[in-house]
This record gives C-alpha cells, sequence and structure tokens, in this order.
C-alpha cells in the first residue's frame, strides 16, 4: 500500500477526490497525513476522513529555508512513500525538494510547461488561448518545470472567466491525478526513470 502525504493551501477539493478514492479498499493508496501552510478549508475533508493534519504556518517563520525545515521535519515524522501537492500555493525550498524528488509530485491547471507559476489559469485567459489543460508533474527546483507524468487539454470556451474555467479544469486534474498516484502504487509507473 502507498503511503501519501498531501500538502495543500485551499479548499482542497482535489485532495478531497483523493480521500474518497482512497475510501475505495481497491485503491492501492492511503493518505497518511495532510498537510498546509495555512489554515486551509481543505482540512476539514481530512478531519471527516479521521486523517491527521499538520499545520506549518508560512507566516510564522523569518525565511523560506526555516519554513520548509520545518515543514520537512514534520513530513519525516510520517515518512510517506510519496507526496502530493495539491493547491500548495508556496514554492518549496530546494532542500526540501531534494531530500523527496522524485517521490514528489504536483498538480497544476494548465497544459505545462505553458503557463507555470501560481496564476496559471487566469494567464491562460489573459493569454487568450483557444485551449489549456491540466497537468500532473515531478516536483524540482523550477517554477512547475519537472518531468510530466499526465496532462490532458481542456478548451476554453467563449465567456470563460477565471472561475468557470478554473472549475472546467479541476475535475481532468483530478483524475489525472488519481491515475498518476495509482500507477505509482501499483509500480506501472517509476518516478526515478522519469526523473
Ligand atoms: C488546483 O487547480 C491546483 O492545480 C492549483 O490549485 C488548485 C487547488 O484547488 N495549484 C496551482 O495552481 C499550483 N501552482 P483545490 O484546493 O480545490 O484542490
Amino acid at each position: 500500500m502507498l503511503t501519501v502525504a498531501v500538502l495543500i493551501s485551499g479548499a482542497g477539493s482535489n485532495l478531497r477526490a483523493l480521500l474518497d478514492e482512497a475510501a475505495d479498499p481497491d485503491f492501492p493508496a492511503r493518505v497518511v497525513v495532510v498537510g498546509a501552510d495555512r489554515e486551509a478549508d481543505g482540512f476539514a475533508h481530512a478531519e471527516e476522513y479521521s486523517i491527521p493534519t499538520m499545520l506549518v504556518p508560512w507566516r510564522e517563520f523569518d525565511t523560506r529555508d526555516e519554513w520548509g525545515a520545518e515543514l520537512g521535519a514534520q513530513l519525516d515524522v510520517w515518512k510517506p512513500d510519496l507526496v502530493v501537492l495539491s493547491g500548495l500555493m508556496r514554492l518549496l525550498p530546494p532542500a526540501l525538494v531534494d531530500a523527496w524528488s522524485p517521490r514528489i509530485i504536483n498538480t497544476h491547471p494548465a497544459y505545462l510547461p505553458e503557463f507555470p507559476g501560481a496564476h496559471g489559469v487566469r494567464d491562460a485567459l489573459a493569454a487568450g488561448v483557444a485551449q489549456t489543460g491540466a497537468s500532473v508533474i515531478i516536483v524540482d527546483n523550477g517554477v512547475d518545470s519537472g518531468p510530466i507524468l499526465a496532462q490532458e487539454r481542456i478548451p476554453v470556451l467563449p465567456g470563460d472567466d477565471e472561475h468557470t474555467l478554473h472549475e472546467r479544469i479541476k475535475p481532468v486534474e483530478r483524475r489525472l491525478l488519481i491515475d498518476v498516484v495509482r500507477r505509482i502504487a501499483t509500480g506501472d509507473l517509476d518516478l526515478a526513470a522519469m526523473a
């Protein structure tokens, strides 16, 4: 059974989908802890499933390195096989990425390498593209620049705003994330070979 830590900053709707899937005894992975850099609304999903949470508040640390060191120390307590960044809106310091990569993956609401960064949906709309997408990648020390594990195109529709487009992207992200976690757990996807 693959053990997974999920790190979030917000609503955690993709986390929720993974938790729902992992409730199926046939799913080969389990979420063992949910962490966040702030009091994230998504903690409620973990609590509903009686999964431990860990809060490492970004604002209480002077530097990214210090925050990352504490996050790393807390992850070490749980020793997950895989770390999933699912809407964690902070860049991790290199020491933490180096400690976990390639066993650390990220979901992103764009068709990488298009529109990396914190505003993937907004940037796609601003660029006026006809289609964007969703991606799951291995985290490296760049901004959404790691090896791509799965991705899918999603059309931008007339009248789309950031909210409507993001809400159409998220179900695709969830499907890709669940599929990637399943493939890692079963050994179909070898992260070390992809990195
Ligand atoms: C997701 O779309 C995720 O890909 C994105 O934040 C959203 C979180 O939604 N992450 C990034 O943009 C990271 N650069 P959720 O909290 O409802 O799962």
